[in-house]
């Protein structure tokens, strides 16, 4: 994979280049709540504009169905680009029209445009490779050359991740390079103990991943709300807890495969209850209840780790060596049942191991939970492309950056 070293050192001055980021950031209310995915990618887009490059930024924002909608334009992130580069940065309001290209058009060197968001093309996301490849075809108009560095939507095989870097000279970023280097020591290199909790709604989201760590990792460490099927599978009462009932037969495979391989494989053992889904707008406060995992009232939903699970998880990560952690314990969204997600993140920060929160939520978490991001080995801006990754898949977005 050719990174972004060789294109500079190639040159850039007065190129067009493309850098594919995700800007996929939470929006509530039009405003950015976390600028995590963002700040990722300004030492690329700062690299390409001080060599002098016309940098074209193009990105997702959530999952628009093909056409403009206002609820998912990307000049909020755009916005806030501008505020961190300490620069102006144009925003076209369509991607391919006359709006992109008169962006474009108007770049001298070393200033950056943003495109709105390629999602309200139908060809971005299309399953049809002719349809994806002509908007590919009209990204490519765009641009001289492509840079790779939404890691975030690297395992989507769409048009400006997978099809794009085919119809031009294509690297990867910083950020695509730093990622796929951490990663790489996850897979190939591990030190031990290697220590995983994962946390997050569905299990169904996590088996493959679950699947594969069954032979990597030393100790597993379950927990949100898909440790609910877990404490079900093991014959336990979870009330109003959230479950999956199509998962709890590759559930109970997975606790006797992790018996038998010696991989430890620990579930909470106590939960915060309450009567229903607190507010997480108003953040009102709720009615949690602390239980042990063997007695959730059947009118009680479950939504946190408990504390004796938090403190239990907490020495589960001392000795790591190496840990990867994907997902919330609870809905830490709310300070009710944020508790357990601190637990871990702060058991991540007292171990010894190198650190690697992957994706989305989890990485949303640390911030919002006001830890110090720096203090973690390695934040991944990819939830979904990094638990793919581990998964050991084929990842479009990488591959179309190889040859
Ligand atoms: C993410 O948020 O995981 C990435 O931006 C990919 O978004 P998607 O799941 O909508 O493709």
């Amino acid at each position: 994979m050719k990174t972004i070293d060789e294109l500079l050192a190639a040159g850039v001055d007065g190129k067009r280049v493309f850098v594919r980021a995700d800007l996929n950031v939470p929006l509530a209310d039009g405003r950015i709540t976390d600028d995590g995915r963002i700040r990722a990618v300004l030492p690329t887009v700062k690299a390409l504009a001080e060599a002098g490059a016309k940098v074209v930024v193009a990105s997702h924002l959530g999952r628009p169905k093909g056409a403009p909608d206002p609820a998912f334009s990307l000049l909020p992130a755009a916005e806030r680009l501008g505020e961190l580069l300490d620069a102006p940065v144009a925003f076209a309001q369509d991607t391919v029209g006359p709006a992109a290209h008169d962006a474009v058009n108007g770049l001298q060197p070393g200033q950056v445009a943003v495109i709105e968001n390629l999602r309200f093309n139908a060809g971005e996301t299309s399953k049809d490779d002719t349809e994806r490849g002509e908007f590919a075809d009209q990204l490519a108009a765009l641009a001289d050359v492509y840079v790779g560095d939404g890691f975030g939507a690297v395992h989507r095989k769409h048009a400006s991740v997978f099809d794009l870097p085919a119809r031009l000279p294509h690297y990867a970023g910083h950020l695509i390079a730093t990622e796929v280097g951490v990663l790489k020591k996850l897979t190939e290199d591990v030190e031990r103990p290697y220590v995983v909790a994962l946390g997050g709604s569905k299990v169904s989201d996590k088996l493959a991943v679950i699947d594969e760590l069954l032979d990597k990792a030393d100790r597993l460490l379950i927990g949100g709300g898909m440790a609910f099927t877990f404490l079900k599978a093991q014959g336990y009462e979870i009330g109003a807890s959230l479950v999956q009932e199509d998962q709890l037969a590759a559930v109970n495979e997975y606790v006797e495969r992790a018996a038998k391989n010696g991989v430890e494989l620990v579930v909470p053992v106590d939960v915060v209850v309450a009567a229903g889904f607190p507010d997480l707008k108003t953040k009102a406060p709720s009615d949690p209840a602390t239980v042990a995992a063997d007695a959730i009232p059947g009118d009680r939903m479950g939504l946190d780790i408990g504390p004796e699970t938090g403190a239990l998880y907490a020495s589960k990560l001392a000795d790591a060596a190496t840990v990867f952690w994907n997902g919330p314990m609870g809905v830490f969204e709310h300070p009710d049942y944020a508790e357990g997600t601190r637990a871990v993140a702060q058991g991540l920060l007292d171990s010894r191991a190198f650190t690697v929160v992957g994706g989305g939520d989890s990485a949303a978490a640390v911030r919002i939970l006001g830890f110090d991001e720096n203090a973690f080995g390695h934040i991944s801006t990819g939830g979904g492309a990094s638990l793919e990754y581990l998964e050991g898949k084929t990842l479009p977005g990488l591959a179309a950056l190889e040859d």
